[in-house]
C-alpha cells in the first residue's frame, strides 16, 4: 500500500529559499569561481536547482558515500563509492548536501576532503536536523531550512530509495 506523505515544504517554499540561498552565495564568491561538489544520490535535486541560480563561474562534480553502520545509525566511517573526477587543489569548494543528520558522513567527509588543498571549502545544504547533532564541529555555512526531528523525503531525499522524485519536501507518515 502507498505511504502517506504530509507536506512539510511546498515545491515554491523550496525553490523561493534555494533562490535566496544562491543570491547570498553569488554575493559571497563574487569575482570568483565556485566548486560545486554533488553528494549523490540525495543531493542531485538540490544541487541543480542551486546551480541554476548561481550568477558566478560553477564548476561541477560529484560524490558517492554511504556510511559503514549497524541499522540506521551511521559509524561516521564513510565509504566512498564513487570519488570526485577532478582535483581541489586551488579550487573555491561548496559541498551540497541534501540533509545533515548527525553530521557523521560530514565530519569525515570534510576531513578527507581538506586533506586534496582547496583554497577553500564550505558546506551548503538543504535541510538541518540540528536536534541530533552528534559532530558538533560540523560548521554549515549555508542553509535552506532547519527542521524538527522527522524523517523526511523528496527532493532528493529518499525512504527506502523511493520519493526522491517529490517536488516538495514530505514527512511519510506511519
Ligand atoms: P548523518 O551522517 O547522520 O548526518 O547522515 C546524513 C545522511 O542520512 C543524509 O545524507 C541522508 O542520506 C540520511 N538521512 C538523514 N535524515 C534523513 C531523513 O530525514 N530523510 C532521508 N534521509 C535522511
Ligand atoms: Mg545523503
Amino acid at each position: 500500500m502507498a505511504d502517506k506523505i504530509r507536506v512539510l515544504l511546498t515545491e515554491e517554499e523550496v525553490n523561493a529559499r534555494i533562490s535566496e540561498v544562491a543570491k547570498q552565495i553569488s554575493k559571497d564568491y563574487e569575482g570568483r569561481e565556485v566548486h560545486l561538489i554533488c553528494i549523490l544520490k540525495g543531493g542531485v535535486f538540490f544541487t541543480c536547482e542551486l546551480a541554476k541560480r548561481l550568477e558566478i563561474p560553477v564548476s561541477l562534480d560529484f560524490m558517492s558515500v554511504s556510511s559503514y553502520g549497524a541499522g540506521t545509525t551511521s559509524s561516521g566511517v564513510v565509504k566512498i563509492i564513487k570519488d570526485l573526477d577532478e582535483p581541489l587543489e586551488g579550487k573555491e569548494v561548496v559541498i551540497v548536501e541534501d540533509i545533515i543528520d548527525s553530521g557523521r558522513t560530514l565530519a569525515y567527509l570534510m576531513e578527507i576532503l581538506k586533506q586534496r588543498n582547496p583554497k577553500s571549502i564550505e558546506l551548503c545544504t538543504l535541510l538541518d536536523k540540528p536536534e541530533r547533532r552528534v559532530k558538533k564541529q560540523v560548521q554549515v555555512k549555508y542553509t535552506c531550512f532547519t527542521i524538527p526531528d522527522e524523517f523526511v523525503v523528496g527532493y532528493g531525499l529518499d525512504y527506502d530509495q523511493k520519493y526522491r522524485n517529490l517536488p516538495y519536501i514530505g514527512v511519510v507518515e506511519q
